[in-house]
């Protein structure tokens, strides 16, 4: 994931870390201090939170201490990321304890999925609100001041916040992340996000295309396309393809994304995350057909079997997956592939765990997410399967496929050396200050001498030399900003 400017990012969200959002504003007033943890639509929503209480009075603050309001948006995805959140809450309630009027908030998903048990039980907290309720938040926190139990835990069928301009928490950024559904209706049996997030639902497209065209207008040169399942986005269609109402047009994911690459040439598409049941070739055409949607793909496979697909209930198989992987080669022939991998989910045999290897040499992923399963509480596979692998055989598995990533990421960034790659330059480089950084449309981080470019430009890099995780080089030219297609 990009590092957000001025934000400071402790880790990346997918893994289940802490991505923590600061924002210093000198106006005097009410302060709000946000912290997000989980994946990127954690971090968007918290951008969603930061507007709604703007109009209330609040301004976001960097430094905690001068905070009256503390909200922590959470992640419930594995066991290891509700734990860490926990030790955050424990920490706030060691502060509050000097500071009586303090106000800590739970959001997210772990506020859905304990609902009223962190503030009753466990008086970790003051305030809980889950995803679908944070326009609730300055009654919320008004109730908290006049002493009632400050709780919204409502799902909705229909909220996707979208009249809603998120406050940018990365003041000067050059990448944002633009939410277009919410939600998720798949069922993975291991999953916890569609209890926490409800029912799939998505957002008009007319106003995400006003979000990107405001976002270029102030200096944004990349978005990311958000959501569970983004290939399920429809808009005036029914989940069976039928129109609702046939006086207004449709809009299926392709056709958004072609609407997004034209707001400019210069606006950097990405999305994420696809799902290999539902993505399809007119998808991959459309990334074909435009520059600027970068050729990149992230389609999680889990496993490489397809007796544990079908246990994980993903509704693909080996070969349906593989398929999909020849599709992308086949219509973007440069197209980079990254993954989502779990290692010992219930009942995964030394066979099945060995296809999933198999697999990887197969696609040969550019890059990879990879976890041990942990069981989450309601999901399919908690009522229905044992989590029968030794904790000591998920974490063998799960070395064995890092190792191999690790060297298919390296074979993948050999291959780069030689060429010219075009990089967004995103600012100077965390190790030195005489080197700058900025991703190509494959989404490798490049590194290179610093020059006469700034932030938000355009460079081409032809790369020298490279790791597994970075790609470095030399600037050969500076590129003129293109002509939008609106003027
Ligand atoms: N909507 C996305 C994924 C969201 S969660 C998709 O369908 O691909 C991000 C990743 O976390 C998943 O792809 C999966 O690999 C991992 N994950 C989800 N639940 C998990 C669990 N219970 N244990 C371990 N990893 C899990
Ligand atoms: Fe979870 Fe599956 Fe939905 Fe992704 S598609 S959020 S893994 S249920
Ligand atoms: Fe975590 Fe919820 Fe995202 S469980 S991964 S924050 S949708």
């Amino acid at each position: 994931m990009t590092d957000h400017g001025q934000n400071k990012v402790i880790d990346e969200g997918r893994q289940g870390e802490a991505i923590l959002l600061e924002q210093s504003n000198d106006v005097q007033g009410k302060k709000l201090y946000v912290e997000s943890y989980g994946c990127q639509m954690n971090f968007s929503d918290s951008e969603v939170v930061a507007s709604i209480m703007s109009n209330d009075g609040y301004t976001t603050t960097r430094n905690i201490d001068e905070a009256d309001v503390v909200l922590i948006n959470t992640c419930s995805i594995r066991e290891n990321a509700e734990t860490r959140v926990r030790n955050r809450l424990t920490e706030f309630k060691h502060r509050k304890e000097q500071n009586p009027d303090l106000v800590v908030g739970i959001l997210g998903c772990m506020a859905e999925r304990l609902k009223k048990s962190l503030l009753e039980e466990e008086k970790l907290v003051d305030l809980v609100a889950g995803p679908d309720a944070y326009r609730d938040l300055p009654n919320l926190v008004e109730e908290v001041g006049t002493g009632q139990k400050a709780v919204n835990v409502l799902l909705s069928r229909d909220e996707t916040y979208a009249d809603i301009s998120p406050v940018r928490l990365d003041q000067g950024g050059i990448s944002a992340f633009v939410t277009i559904m919410r939600g998720c209706d798949n069922m993975c049996s291991f999953c916890v996000v569609p209890f926490t997030r409800g029912r799939e639902r998505s957002r008009d497209p007319h106003t995400i295309v006003e979000e990107c065209t405001d976002l270029f207008a102030k200096g944004y040169r990349e978005v990311t396309l958000l959501g569970q399942n983004v290939d399920s986005y429809r808009w005036n269609l029914t989940s069976k393809g039928e129109i609702k109402d046939t006086a207004q047009p449709t809009t299926n994911f392709a056709q958004l994304m072609e609407m997004v690459a034209l707001v400019s040439p210069d606006l950097r598409v990405r999305f994420s995350t696809s799902h290999p049941k539902d993505m399809t070739d007119e998808v991959l055409e459309i990334m074909a057909k435009y520059e600027n949607i970068c050729p990149y793909i992230h389609l999680p496979v889990q496993s490489g079997h397809t007796d544990v697909l079908y246990r994980m209930n993903r509704g693909y198989s080996r070969e349906w997956y593989l398929d999909r992987i020849d599709a992308i080669k086949r219509i973007i022939p440069d197209c980079a592939i990254s993954t989502d991998i779990i290692t010992g989910f219930c009942g995964e045999t030394e066979q099945e765990h060995q296809d999933t290897l198999s697999l990887m040499d197969i696609v040969q992923y550019d890059f990879a997410y990879m976890f041990k399963y942990s069981e989450r509480p309601k999901t399919l596979a908690e009522r229905r399967f044992e989590d029968d692998v030794p904790e000591e055989v998920k974490g063998r598995r799960l070395n064995e496929v890092i190792d191999k990533q690790l060297a298919h990421s390296l074979a993948s960034h050999k291959r780069q050396i030689g060429k010219t790659v075009k990089v967004l330059v995103e600012g100077k480089s965390k190790r030195s200050d005489v080197r700058m950084c900025g991703r190509d449309g494959r989404n490798s981080m490049v590194v290179f001498p610093a020059g006469a470019f700034d932030k938000g430009q355009y460079v081409m890099v032809r790369i020298e030399e490279c790791t597994s995780a970075t790609l470095l080089g030399e600037v050969v030219e500076v590129l003129e900003p293109a002509q939008t297609l609106q003027s």
